[in-house]
Parts: C-alpha cells; sequence; structure tokens
C-alpha cells in the first residue's frame, strides 16, 4: 500500500485531502491521472450498464434530500455503526472491528478496557437555509439509491417503463466513517456508480442473477484479475435492514480481502416506505394482468473509489528490465489514462521535435489519451510512463527523418510490459495501436 499510495502522489493520481492544511481525514483528491482513471472506469460502467441496454433510465439526483426521505429509508433510526470510547486515550472505534479478548475489548493503543459500546449514526448532518433548527435539518446522502426510490414516479410518468426496467446514478455520498482507513478504501466522501432495478416480485431472482453475471463482466470490464474477486453470500442478520440477499463481492486488497461491491435484493422496502412516508402513491399498474401493485427491486452498487484501488493495486508490478528494478503499472487500455506517449528523441532539435509534435497530433486526433513528453532523457521518460501505466511509447529519431534512407518515415514503439521495441513505418503506426489498444 505505500508504494502504490506514494506513486499516486508522485505521479498525480491522488493526493490527500487539504493536505497543506494537515489533512482532514478520510478525504482524498484526484489529480489530473486520477480523474482520467476515474472517468474511464465511470464511463465503462455507463456503457455496460446504461448505454448498452434498453431498459435503463439514468439519473443525477440532487446530494441535499428533503430529511423526511431518510426518516422514511431508515437511514435516521439504523444507519449507524457501533462506536466504542477508550476511558484514558478518548481515541473511539468501530467495536466490531476490535477483537474480544476473553469476552471484553481492549483500547488497540494502550490496551485499556473499553466501555459499552453505542450506536453512532453515520450521516453527515447539515442545515439548508438561514435557520438552525430542526426542521432545516439535511444529510449529505449516505448512499445514492434514494434519489432514485424518490424519483421512481417521476421516470414512470415521464417514459412509461413496462417492468422490469431499472434507474442508474453515478455520484458522491458521505458517510461519517468511525475509522476512515487503508487509503481510498474507507472514506467519508466516496462516489457510488448504483442501479436500482425494478421486477415484478416473483421474478426478483432471475434478474438478481443477472445481474451477478453482469458485476463479474464489469470487473473483467476495468482489467481485474479474476482470481481475485470472490463471492460472499451475506449471512441473515449481517445484512443492511433493507435486504432480504446480498452478495458482496470481495477482493485480495493489498491489506487483505474486503468487501469491493454489493448485489441486494432490497425487495419493496423502499417503494412502501417513501409511499408511507409521502402518502404519494408509489405503484406500478400492469397492463398484462391489469394489477397494481409495488415492484421489487434488485441492487447492484459499486464504490468508485474501491474500484480504482483494485485496478491500482492488481496492476502494480515490479520486474527488472535492462538490468534495472523498475515499478509500473499494467493497467489494461480500457482504463490507463494515457495510451500512448509521443516522444522527439532529443529536445533541442526542432527538426525532431516538429516531426514528433506532427505524429502526436495525428495520433491525438484518433485515440484521444496521447500526450506529448520531451522532459529529461529518453529512459527517464519511459520510466515516467511505465509509472503510470501507459502501454506504448513512441519515440521519433533522426532516422524517421532518414538519416538512414531505408528508415526514413518510421519510427520505434516500445511496450510496457515487455520493453520490447519495434520499428513500424508511420503509414502503419495508428493501425497498429488502434489495434493493439481498443
Ligand atoms: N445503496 C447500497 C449501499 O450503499 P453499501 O454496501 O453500504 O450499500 C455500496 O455501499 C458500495 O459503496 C460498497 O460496496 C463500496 O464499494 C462503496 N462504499 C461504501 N462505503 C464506503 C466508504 N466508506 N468508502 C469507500 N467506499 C465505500
Amino acid at each position: 500500500m505505500e508504494k502504490i499510495i506514494s506513486l499516486c502522489k508522485r505521479r498525480g493520481f491522488i493526493y490527500q485531502g487539504s493536505e497543506i492544511y494537515g489533512g482532514l481525514a478520510g478525504t482524498w483528491d484526484y489529480g489530473p491521472l486520477g480523474v482520467a482513471l476515474k472517468n474511464n472506469i465511470q464511463n465503462l460502467w455507463w456503457k455496460r450498464f446504461v448505454l448498452d441496454r434498453e431498459d435503463m433510465y439514468g439519473m443525477d439526483a440532487a446530494i441535499l434530500m428533503n430529511q423526511n426521505v431518510w426518516k422514511a429509508s431508515g437511514h435516521v433510526a439504523g444507519f449507524a455503526d457501533p462506536l466504542v470510547e477508550c476511558p484514558k486515550c478518548h481515541m473511539r472505534f468501530r467495536a466490531d472491528h476490535i477483537e474480544d479478548v476473553d469476552g471484553v475489548k481492549h483500547c488497540p493503543t494502550d490496551k485499556t478496557i473499553l466501555g459499552a459500546p453505542r450506536m453512532f449514526n453515520m450521516m453527515l448532518k447539515t442545515n439548508v437555509g438561514a435557520l438552525e433548527d430542526d426542521s432545516s435539518i439535511s444529510y449529505l446522502r449516505p448512499e445514492t439509491a434514494q434519489g432514485m426510490f424518490v424519483n421512481f414516479k417521476n421516470v414512470l410518468d415521464s417514459f412509461h417503463p413496462k417492468l422490469p426496467f431499472g434507474m442508474a446514478q453515478i455520484g458522491k455520498a458521505f458517510r461519517n466513517e468511525i475509522a476512515p482507513r487503508d487509503f481510498i478504501f474507507r472514506v467519508r466522501e466516496l462516489e457510488q456508480m448504483e442501479i436500482e432495478y425494478f421486477v415484478k416480485p416473483e421474478n426478483w431472482d432471475g434478474s438478481f442473477e443477472e445481474f451477478r453475471k453482469e458485476m463479474w463482466n464489469y470487473t473483467k470490464d476495468v482489467g481485474l484479475p479474476q482470481e481475485m474477486v470472490h463471492e460472499l453470500e451475506v449471512a441473515d442478520g449481517d445484512r443492511a435492514h433493507y435486504s432480504k440477499r446480498t452478495i458482496d463481492f470481495e477482493f485480495d486488497f493489498p491489506f487483505g480481502k474486503s468487501e469491493l461491491y454489493g448485489l441486494a435484493y432490497r425487495t419493496d422496502f423502499d417503494l412502501k416506505s417513501h409511499t408511507t412516508g409521502s402518502t404519494v402513491d408509489l405503484s406500478y399498474f400492469d397492463e398484462e394482468s391489469k394489477t397494481r401493485f409495488l415492484p421489487h427491486c434488485i441492487e447492484p452498487s459499486f464504490g468508485v473509489g474501491r474500484t480504482m484501488l483494485a485496478v491500482l493495486s492488481s496492476a502494480y508490478t515490479e520486474d527488472e528490465l535492462g538490468g534495472e528494478t523498475r515499478a509500473y503499472l499494467k493497467l489494461s487500455p480500457k482504463v490507463a489514462p494515457v495510451l500512448v506517449a509521443v516522444f522527439p528523441l532529443l529536445k533541442n532539435k526542432p527538426e525532431l521535435v516538429g516531426k514528433a509534435r506532427e505524429v502526436y497530433t495525428n495520433l491525438k486526433k484518433e485515440l484521444g489519451r496521447v500526450v506529448f513528453d520531451d522532459n529529461g532523457n529518453i529512459g527517464k521518460r519511459y520510466r515516467r510512463q511505465d509509472e503510470i501505466g501507459t502501454p506504448f511509447c513512441v519515440t521519433i529519431d533522426f532516422d524517421t527523418l532518414g538519416e538512414k534512407p531505408e528508415l526514413l518515415d518510421t519510427v520505434t514503439v516500445r511496450d510496457r510490459d515487455t520493453g520490447e521495441q519495434k520499428r513500424l513505418s508511420l503509414k502503419e503506426l495508428t493501425s497498429y495501436l488502434r489495434d493493439a489498444l481498443i
């Protein structure tokens, strides 16, 4: 983890939130390459689950919602973790993260016996408007899901979809975690990609299985090694208050196997709760059977940050190349922030720089994620691109300009994983890269 965190900072993927003020626990800022990686991860998700389907409706609901949403959903009463406080050092811990020794829990810092746990609500509270009283309370949403449930009727009325259909959303969520930890694994400001998929009650298990497969397919889309992903059937008593069945997708993170995604069968819990809470009828009329009922819901839920951490940690590789050890990110081209880096061999030769700029401009038009780099010697440039996971580097040298006439208009293409270099003509360069990358 230390190596990944340090690479992320050094190369502009992820920085500590509010770093120059000493940070703010559980917050991280995404730098230029982090944003690029995150956008690729989100675009692949949106493509698989929204663009490539006919039954999905995209949403972008407000983060702040009427407080009654969270009363009805059960979050005000029940979105809480057990908290214990050390009577000596006053550090606070999540009780379920500390092991019992002979029936008692001890402070991990000074070994004092900890008191009884109390439930700590994880929603971040705020007041909306100038008045700070109970009527102005609002919460930064702890999941994106509720923004979709409260818009269920709007989508029904605007689009008249037939069951089964889903709503999908990517957005921020906030949890006042007792113990944020492991870099971007458990944070207080997070991003989720969620689907609420509505079905006839008797059909829930077919859709549950369909999304189970689609979740595996998405882990392939972002290039996660399949042997590092595992399913866990969550036992009765361990599931969230709304779920009748949950499968956690777990991943072998550097600190151990932990939750990556969740797939839950939320029944009609949410539509029923919001029908009661809002007194608005959220039922669906089925033309075929001429009956009116509350649809049931299957919810695949994905953390963006956890996907990034899984992608980064499984891609991080150390090997030996040309007698030197190197670290590189073996990223799938589908998520790599940069696909191709174009270099002039020397910075101070205008003829090389001019030709390299021409190659760069052409490739950028075709492949989009292409950068130009003339900073430092060529070995350093290769290392830098290896570290950010760029699959190919293209170098323009004097032979490109015809120093050896038989090599006129050819370039060197270097493969990130093997370090092997090929000489290719400019005519075949774009199609070679396109075939290898897309
Ligand atoms: N709407 C359902 C829901 O929110 P969840 O299991 O609490 O379910 C879903 O969260 C996903 O969101 C998790 O599988 C994880 O990927 C991500 N997630 C949850 N809490 C997180 C946190 N504190 N930091 C980073 N990601 C988190």
